[in-house]
């Protein structure tokens, strides 16, 4: 049996700290989807960690954490975040299996991606310039190299074939902001290092553990908004971070896919260019973003703030067929007085609950519905009947209009600060 965990915004809404909270529940956890653009944090014993690469299930004892086929991983992080965990005393040798089909971002991939983003001014997308987009775009034109091929005698040259393609295309794009000797260095040691862990047909190793009624949690990266068919295009990452993607991601049947948990903030926010109709650029905008410490996991870079959005949510549960919600950040929105949620968008005259095809281009006003907000510390709340009554009024709207019951509540980045909602 399968369970998906995925976020329904535009990323960052907490899906590693909620991963870590419930993986208790799991005896495999496998991330289908995405690669160093991620940012998972988790904070516990007092400390922050941050996961690219690796599933949230890895500070668990005896949990099975896969790197599955749909992600694409640069060795040299995959190495560091390795040396990293290591350093906690983890087990990760046993306990991290890496798809052979997992594809491999080259240094090369890096170059192009900063290439890319520098030939389109100001139509950037804001990429984590990680390597992502044309790594994605080696493995749908059928060039990419994949972790099954450094075990191989002819990796060198299959990786110089490669890199000689790329390096007239960053030529083509007269970009000359890099020095190969100097990356491909520790790209090659990072392959020494990595070519001591388990590489797995992880497809057969799934669907024997679904045969043999394991746990396993499908762990997703970014959000559904920033999904490469149904995200705001072309505002979006490469690869299917929707519920689909774990299909193709993993090699999962869908008929064994149980519950879809949709991951939200009270609030929303977005890192990178791209349409966001509910965007605050005000004081409270910058009041949420401190609040909310609403700083790149990965980049450090600022994320937007604004509204919730719930055209936009409801499109997402609808994609993925969320089974049950949980609401994040619920803390930060204390002490505002009046807390806006957009319900439908406007153009001209006209009022409608869809996301329209051309979002990225349109002229479209949230319509909102107010709320009374609340003053509370939510933080220091462990019990659902001890939160305010507002704040109830919040959740039980977005569930109605969502259909959608929330049964996690978060009130702080801690494995402690959460509420079960039943
Ligand atoms: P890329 O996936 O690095 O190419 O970035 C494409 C877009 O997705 C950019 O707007 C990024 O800021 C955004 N993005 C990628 N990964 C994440 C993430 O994990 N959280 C939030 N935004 C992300």
């Amino acid at each position: 049996m399968v369970d998906v965990l995925l976020g329904l915004q535009w990323g960052d809404e907490g899906k590693g700290k909620i991963a870590d909270f419930i993986t208790p529940q799991y005896d495999i956890v496998a991330r289908f989807q995405g690669g160093p653009n991620a940012g998972h944090s988790l904070h516990f014993n007092g400390k922050k960690f941050v996961l690219n690469t690796i599933p949230s299930g890895i500070f668990r004892e005896n949990c099975i954490n896969i790197i599955g086929n749909g992600v694409v991983a640069d060795p040299q992080r995959l190495n560091k975040e390795i040396e990293n965990i290591a350093n906690e005393g983890i087990d990760i040798k046993n306990n991290l299996l890496i798809s052979k089909k997992t594809h491999l971002i080259l240094p090369t991939h890096r170059v192009l991606d900063a290439a890319n983003e520098a030939s389109k001014g100001d139509k950037k997308i804001g990429s984590t310039l990680r390597g992502i987009g044309p790594t994605y775009m080696d493995k749908t034109g059928r060039n990419g190299l994949r972790m099954g091929d450094i075990l191989t005698y002819d990796f060198e040259s299959k990786y110089r074939e490669l890199t000689n393609k790329h390096l007239k295309l960053i030529q083509n794009l007269s970009y000359t902001e890099f020095n190969l000797e100097e990356i491909e260095k520790p790209f090659f040691e990072s392959l020494e290092f990595l070519r001591n862990f388990k590489f797995i047909d992880s497809e057969y190793y799934i669907n024997n553990a679904i045969i043999q009624n394991k746990k396993i949690l499908a762990e997703g990266a970014q959000g559904s908004l920033l999904d490469i068919d149904f995200g705001t295009y072309p505002f979006v990452t490469s690869s299917n971070t929707t519920a689909g993607g774990v299909c193709t991601g993993l090699g999962v049947p869908p008929k064994a896919i149980n519950k879809v948990i949709g991951i939200f903030k009270a609030y929303c926010t977005r890192v990178g260019s791209g349409p966001f109709p509910t965007e605050l650029n005000d004081e409270l905008g910058e009041k949420i973003r401190q609040n909310g410490m609403e700083f790149g996991a990965t980049t450090g870079r600022p994320r937007r703030t604004g509204w919730l959005d719930l055209p936009a949510l409801n499109y997402a549960v609808m994609i993925n067929g969320v089974s049950e919600l949980v609401m994040m950040k619920s803390d930060v929105l204390s002490g505002i007085e009046n807390i806006n949620v957009c319900v439908s968008y406007k153009t001209g005259n006209e009022n409608y609950e869809m996301l329209p095809f051309d979002i990225a281009d349109s002229h479209i006003t949230p319509v909102y519905e107010n709320f009374r907000g609340w003053n509370e510390n939510l933080s220091v709340l462990r019990n659902y009947s001890e939160l305010p009554t507002s704040f109830k009024n919040y959740c039980n709207n977005i569930s109605a209009k969502t259909k959608c019951p929330i049964s996690i509540i978060s009130v702080g980045p801690d494995r402690e600060e959460t509420i079960y909602c039943n």
